[in-house]
């Protein structure tokens, strides 16, 4: 088959083709703004096309129709960036993103849209959320960090009406809190908003900076190695189940605080260099931290039995997932890149 894979330039699509272009099954054409992640990253099946789809309608919508299978991964995905540009994220992450929906009904095109585990909103509810059961719990209007999952949630629901009337073939990804190398950039000491709370904690382990955490680090989350992620997509593709459904990517036995999480990763940040990290913890407001507006999810536990009906099951622990993100962190050629 012929992939398109829009968005191919970041964390989860240089994952994605790597991993794709190791099994040679499939035609694989990457478009991105940036190649910066892919470097290095090359093989006979795979393309790159350097291009902004805003600014390039004609050239999407032709790529599209060439393709069998379009994976949409484009979007505004940083917390920080919700509170200080609500609209670009609506701009990006809905409007564009209905365009290339739009582009695979007209061009009769599957599609895998990636959305988010955010979708589940504030907490709430009980139990490990489900992706056909679970309610979605949006914070008010006000507080415009919700304008990303609002908007994910709303073009699910599009999506879902399309396929109710038999426009379309789609599969929609939610996940949660994917880590692993080519993640986030690190930033200088005492930054505050920016990259998720992976890069943070790794560039105060690099500059020896305190270690925020953000309304008392007592809010959970489950963390997914970004190869058991790419292989969830691969069981997503080559199932004739997984059309016109929805999909948790999790990895439930990854689930800690923030809290537990920065001391987890000092304790594997010593183990691997011999240095005992001595970073300071402090709390600080979310608002402080990212801006009027910032509100947060107190925890996000994947019900991940849908995907493990077709076969797929994480089978990285949480040391590995952990020992690979940070590894490649480490690397003093991604360690001097520090902005
Ligand atoms: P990312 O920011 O690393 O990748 C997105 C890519 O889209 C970037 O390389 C960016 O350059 C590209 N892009 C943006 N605008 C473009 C344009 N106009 N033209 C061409 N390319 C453009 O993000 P990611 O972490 O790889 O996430 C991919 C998707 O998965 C997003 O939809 C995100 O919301 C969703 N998601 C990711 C995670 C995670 O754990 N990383 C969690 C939940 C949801
Ligand atoms: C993010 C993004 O919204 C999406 O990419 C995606 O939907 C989701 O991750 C995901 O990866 O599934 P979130 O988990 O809130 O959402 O983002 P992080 O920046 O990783 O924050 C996790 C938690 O750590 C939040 O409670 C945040 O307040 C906290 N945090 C963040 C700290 O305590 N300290 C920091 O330095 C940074």
């Amino acid at each position: 088959m012929k992939l398109l894979i829009i968005g191919a330039g970041g964390f989860i699509g240089s994952n994605m083709v790597q991993y794709l272009i190791e099994r040679g099954e499939h035609e694989v054409v990457g478009v991105d703004v940036t190649a910066d992640k892919l470097e290095g990253i090359e093989g006979s099946n795979f393309t790159y096309l350097n291009a902004d789809i805003t600014k390039s309608p004609e050239l999407t919508d032709r790529l599209v129709s060439e393709s069998d299978v379009v994976i949409d991964l484009i979007a505004y995905a940083n917390p920080s960036i919700y509170v200080s540009s609500p609209l670009e994220v609506a701009k990006l992450n809905f409007f564009e993103n209905l365009r290339i929906t739009e582009m695979c009904i007209k061009h009769d095109k599957r599609l895998f849209q990636y959305s988010t585990s955010e979708v589940y909103g504030k907490s709430g509810h009980s139990g490990a959320y489900s992706e056909d059961s679970s309610d979605l719990i949006m914070g008010p209007t006000t507080k415009q960090r919700w304008i990303y999952a609002s908007g994910k949630q709303y073009l699910e629901r599009i999506i879902h009406a399309h396929g109710l009337l038999g426009d379309i073939e789609y599969t929609i990804v939610r996940p949660f809190n994917f880590v692993g190398p080519r993640f986030d950039y690190l930033v200088e000491a005492e930054t505050l908003g920016g990259p998720r709370v992976f890069a943070h904690f790794m560039s105060a382990l690099i500059t020896g900076g305190p270690m925020f955490l953000v309304d008392g680090g007592s809010q959970r989350r489950s963390f997914t190695h970004i190869d058991d992620a790419s292989e969830a997509f691969t069981v997503l593709l080559d199932s004739p189940h997984s059309i016109n459904e929805i999909y948790n990517i999790g990895n439930p036995a990854t689930d800690t605080s923030i809290r537990d999480l920065a001391k987890y990763m000092m304790e594997i940040y010593e183990e691997l260099t011999g240095r005992k990290p001595e970073n300071e913890f402090i709390d600080i407001r979310g608002e402080e931290f990212y801006g009027i507006g910032y509100e947060d999810m107190d925890r996000v536990p994947p019900d991940i039995s849908k995907i493990r009906a077709l076969g797929w099951e994480p089978s990285r622990d949480k040391r590995s997932t952990f020992v690979d993100a940070m590894m490649y962190n480490l690397n003093p050629k991604v360690y001097s890149s520090i902005v």
